[in-house]
């Protein structure tokens, strides 16, 4: 559908994001982001952070559910290996060739990814089957809400390969499962199944992985039913309350009713 961009002026073409291996699809409200390289279980390099960043920056201000999810049997292998082989990714180059200065630029380039999807304006839902690995699990983890197949196996693999996770993903791990757990999780690299995900909060809901679709439609649906600007609203208050101590937060409650309640008269 055609719909207002947020910023740019053009919007990133369809076989732009086919080339790294991205499926984006805009009807109406919804927007659905495809991993598509289910033949490299959906394997992220730079090139597909950078087109999500750029979907994120290009986003229609219509759409107030994205949802994230991966072609084939994984919802994604995390980074892709070949960035830590010598030859690396054709066109990337591969870790040895992008240490020197402004790696870390690159890394914060990476996140931006990651971090747009917990804009107030938006709710993201992470639909995740099969293997959600390393940055698979964090871009599960970006999402603000998780369905799940009965096949899904989250694992924090980094630091088994030496590494941190750094695309976002410790915080809301932290936040979701506690520090002890998020710890024994990250440091063992244990795979995390579907029933264990929804105890530790990982997953909202786990389905049969065909009926994965079906339950994020319906979950997305659920969530169009409130008015716009008051799920806005109430998301923003909520993302702020872990932050807030009790009479910060009672005083973030106040303010955003006023304003619900004066744009509500207003409207009669
Ligand atoms: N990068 C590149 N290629 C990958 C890949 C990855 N992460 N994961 C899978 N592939 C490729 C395989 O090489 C294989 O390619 P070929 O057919 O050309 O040989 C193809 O995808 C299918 O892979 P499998 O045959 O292994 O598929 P499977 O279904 O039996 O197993 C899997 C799936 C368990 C995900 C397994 O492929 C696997 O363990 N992959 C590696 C996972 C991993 O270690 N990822 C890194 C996480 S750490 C991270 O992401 C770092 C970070 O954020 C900084």
């Amino acid at each position: 559908m055609e719909a207002t961009p947020r910023g740019r002026a053009e919007q990133i073409s369809a076989s732009a994001l086919a080339e790294v291996g991205l499926r984006y699809e805009v009807d109406g409200e919804i927007a659905t982001i495809t991993l598509n390289r289910p033949d490299k279980r959906n394997a992220q390099t730079f090139a597909t952070w950078s087109a999500l960043a750029r979907i994120g920056d290009d986003l229609p201000e219509a759409v107030r559910i994205v949802v994230v999810k991966g072609e084939g049997p994984s919802f994604s292998a995390g980074i892709d290996l070949r960035l830590f082989t010598p030859g690396g990714v054709p066109g990337e180059g591969s870790f040895a060739s992008v240490l020197g200065e402004g790696f870390e630029e690159r890394i914060a380039q990476a996140q931006k990814a990651f971090l747009w999807l917990r804009r107030p304006e938006i709710i993201s839902i992470a639909a995740v089957q099969g293997h959600a690995i390393g940055a698979g699990f964090q871009l599960a983890l970006a999402c603000d809400l998780r369905i799940v197949a009965d096949d899904v196996q989250f694992c924090m693999k980094e630091p088994a390969l030496g590494l941190v996770p750094d695309l976002t993903g410790t915080k809301p791990l932290v936040d979701l499962v506690g520090l002890p757990r998020a710890l024994e999780l990250c440091v063992t690299a244990r795979k995390v199944g579907a029933e264990e995900a929804l105890r530790l909060r990982l997953a909202e809901l786990a389905v049969p992985v065909e009926e994965l679709d079906t339950a994020v439609a319906d979950l997305a649906a659920a969530l169009l039913a409130t008015e716009r600007s008051a799920a806005t609203a109430t998301k923003r208050l909520l993302q702020g309350a872990g932050g807030r101590t009790l009479e910060e937060q009672a005083a973030a409650e106040r303010a955003e009713q006023v304003v619900r309640i004066r744009s509500l008269f207003a409207s009669g």
